[in-house]
C-alpha cells in the first residue's frame, strides 16, 4: 500500500482536500494529514482525521506527537508529499527553506519526492515572486501542476484554481509510477539555449525573443533519462534543471566557444536562437547628440554548420528552425544545407516565444512528422525518447 503525506495549506481549496483525501482512499492509498496553522481557519482536523482513518498533525511543539513519533518521522513513512492546496504563502516558504512549522519542517527534511497543487487568487498566481517560486521549486526536483482557469471565490477570473482532485491523484499516480528507464546513461548530450545578445556598446545590445524555455525543458527531460547534460545557455532568466552543468554566455562567439570546450557529445541539440550579425561593439556609450549612428552588421559564426562539419560532430546533430511561413518548407531546406540530422521546425509566428505550449514538426532524412501542440515539456520529452531511440540504433 501507498503512503501518502498529504500537507493541507490554508487557502479556500482546503476544502477539497477533504475529496482528494476520500478519492486516494477508495484507491487504496493510505493518507496521514498534516495542516499549517491557517488550513484550520477553512477546514477541521476533525474532518480530514475522519476521512483519512488517522491522526492528523498540525504543530511541531506537540510534546505527546514527538514522544510517540519525531515530527520527522512522518515524512519518512511516506512514499510521496503532497502539497495541496499549496499556498503562494507556503509555496515561499518551501522555496525559500523555511523550516517555521510543522509542514515547512518536513518538507526541508525529506528526500522523498514532493507533488505540489498550488491554489491562490489569480493576480498572486501571476505575481513574479510566485512565478520565481514556481520556476525554482521546478528545478529543486519539485512536481508543480500547473492551477486551473475558472471562477474563483473572490470573484476574480483566471488561473488560480486548485485542479479538481481527480487531476491531482492523476498527479499523484503519475509521480509515483516508476521513473523512466535511464535509457541515456553514459551518454553526454549538448543543449544549447535562450537568445545572444550582441552589444553595441556597454548600455544597448541586439537581442530576441527566445525565452529559453524550450531548450531547458529539453536539458531537464535529457537528463531524467540519465544523460550527462552540457546546457549553453544565453541570457535568459531561467533556474538550471535538475542535474544539468549549464555554461553561461552572452554573444554568439561566446557561444561558439563554449559548444567547442565541451565537445565531443553524443549528440547535440541546438535550441538557441543565435543572432546572425553582431556589431562591433563602442567602448564608449553612444550619444544622442552626435550623428545618429548606422550599425555595420557583421555575420556570426553558424555554430550548428561548424558543428556539423568538425571532426567532432556529434552522432546525432539536432537544430532547430524558427520560421514564420512556409514553416516545413523552409525546414527541410535547412537540414540539408546545415547538413543536421533532424530540424524540429516550429511556427513562430504566434506566441510560441516566451509561451508555454509548442507545435513542432520533426523533419528527418525519412520525411516530416508534426506532433500535435504539446506543452514545452512535453515536446522535450518525447524528444529527448526519440534520441535515445537513434543512439541505441546507432550503436
Ligand atoms: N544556429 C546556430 N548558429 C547560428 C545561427 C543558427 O547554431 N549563428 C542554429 C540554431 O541554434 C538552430 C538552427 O541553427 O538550431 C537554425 O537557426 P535559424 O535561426 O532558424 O536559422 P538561420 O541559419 O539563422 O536561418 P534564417 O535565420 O535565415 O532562417
Amino acid at each position: 500500500m501507498k503512503r501518502i503525506l498529504l500537507i493541507v495549506g490554508g487557502g479556500i481549496a482546503a476544502y477539497k482536500a477533504a475529496e482528494l483525501i476520500r478519492l486516494l482512499k477508495t484507491r487504496g492509498y493510505a493518507v496521514r494529514c498534516v495542516m499549517t496553522e491557517a488550513a484550520h481557519h477553512f477546514v477541521t482536523p476533525m474532518t480530514l482525521a475522519a476521512l483519512s482513518e488517522d491522526k492528523v498533525y498540525t504543530t511541531l511543539w506537540d510534546l505527546k506527537d514527538e514522544a510517540e513519533m519525531g515530527h520527522i518521522q512522518l515524512s519518512r513513512e511516506a512514499d510521496l508529499i503532497v502539497v495541496a492546496p499549496a499556498t503562494a504563502d507556503l509555496m515561499a516558504r518551501m522555496t525559500a527553506g523555511l523550516a517555521n512549522d510543522l509542514a515547512t519542517t518536513l518538507l526541508l527534511a525529506t528526500d522523498k519526492p514532493v507533488l505540489v497543487a498550488p491554489a491562490m487568487n489569480v493576480r498572486m498566481w501571476g505575481h513574479a515572486a510566485t512565478a520565481r517560486n514556481v520556476a525554482q521549486l521546478r528545478a529543486d526536483g519539485v512536481t508543480v501542476m500547473t492551477p486551473d482557469e475558472g471562477i474563483m471565490a473572490c470573484g476574480e477570473y483566471g488561473p488560480g484554481r486548485l485542479p479538481e482532485p481527480p487531476a491531482i491523484v492523476a498527479a499523484i499516480e503519475a509521480t509515483l509510477a516508476p521513473a523512466p528507464p535511464k535509457r541515456l546513461a553514459g551518454r553526454h548530450v549538448l543543449v544549447t539555449a535562450g537568445p545572444t545578445h550582441e552589444p553595441i556598446d556597454p548600455v544597448r545590445y541586439i537581442a530576441n525573443r527566445s525565452s529559453g524555455k524550450q531548450g531547458f525543458a529539453i536539458a531537464a527531460a535529457l537528463a531524467r533519462l540519465g544523460a550527462r547534460v552540457t546546457l549553453v545557455a544565453g541570457p535568459v532568466m531561467l533556474p538550471t534543471p535538475h542535474g544539468v552543468d549549464r555554461i553561461d554566455v552572452e554573444t554568439a562567439r561566446e557561444m561558439a566557444d563554449a559548444v567547442d570546450r565541451v565537445l565531443p557529445a553524443d549528440a547535440a541539440v541546438m535550441v538557441a536562437a543565435v543572432a546572425d550579425w553582431h556589431v562591433e561593439p563602442s567602448q564608449q556609450k553612444i550619444k544622442k547628440g552626435d550623428a545618429t549612428p548606422t550599425l555595420t552588421l557583421a555575420e556570426n559564426p553558424d555554430i550548428l554548420a561548424t558543428l556539423a562539419r568538425s571532426p567532432h560532430r556529434p552522432r546525432l546533430l539536432i537544430g532547430f528552425a524558427a520560421e514564420t511561413e512556409r514553416v516545413i518548407e523552409h525546414a527541410v531546406a535547412k537540414r540539408v544545407r546545415k547538413t543536421a540530422d533532424w530540424i524540429v521546425a516550429n511556427d513562430v509566428s504566434g506566441d510560441v516565444m516566451g509561451g508555454a505550449d509548442n507545435s513542432v514538426h520533426l523533419v528527418t532524412e525519412a520525411g516530416v512528422e508534426s506532433w500535435e501542440r504539446l506543452p514545452k515539456d512535453a515536446v522535450a520529452a518525447r524528444l529527448a525518447e526519440r534520441i535515445a531511440d537513434a543512439l541505441e540504433a546507432a550503436s
